[in-house]
């Protein structure tokens, strides 16, 4: 009777689960793939300010979050999504998408360059911000409203 119970509780746990990422629109996926490339600018950051002790697992861990997610995140932005969720999403994601996917790619190249050769030192890691910072602002200036 109790592992009966304790299938059921399960079963009733997954299909809650399964119900509350089929409620996250591609709005919401495209924010939380933002914010994990932002926390891992963040943590590269760290260690280009010192702040952190240079580690070569969290440089290459934060690289491959970067191309990982950039590769996805373009593909996060289906017509009749253009607003809900509170999406910064410019009209211009919809009249450029070429352009648009073209810039994620760029990001995501530029982490898969890093990748091939992992910065060995903090020196590193901040030439690698400065070439990866570029293109956050370069995309945000067009396809990211200011609110
Ligand atoms: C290809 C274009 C593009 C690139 C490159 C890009 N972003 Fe974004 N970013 C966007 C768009 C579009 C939004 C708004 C998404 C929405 O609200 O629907 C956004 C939103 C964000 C947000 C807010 C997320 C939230 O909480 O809603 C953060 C943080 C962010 N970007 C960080 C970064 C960082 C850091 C980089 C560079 C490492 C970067 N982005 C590169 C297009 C881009």
């Amino acid at each position: 009777m109790r592992l009966k119970s304790i299938a059921l509780a399960a079963v009733v746990g997954c299909l809650g689960l399964s119900v509350a990422v089929a409620q996250e629109g591609p709005q919401v996926q495209r924010q939380k793939q933002m914010k994990a490339v932002g926390g891992a600018l963040g943590a590269l950051g760290g260690i280009a300010k010192g702040e952190k002790p240079y580690e070569a697992a969290t440089v290459t861990a934060a690289l491959t979050t970067i191309s990982t997610t950039m590769k996805a995140f373009p593909n996060q932005f289906p017509a009749g999504t253009e607003s809900g969720a509170d999406s910064e999403a410019a009209p211009a994601v919809w009249q450029n998408p070429k352009d648009f996917h073209a810039k994620a790619e760029k990001l995501a190249a530029e982490a898969d360059k890093l990748l091939a050769a992992v910065p060995a030192d903090q020196a590193g890691v901040g030439a690698a911000m400065k070439a990866l910072g570029g293109t956050c602002g370069d995309c945000h200036q067009t396809y990211r409203m200011k609110k």
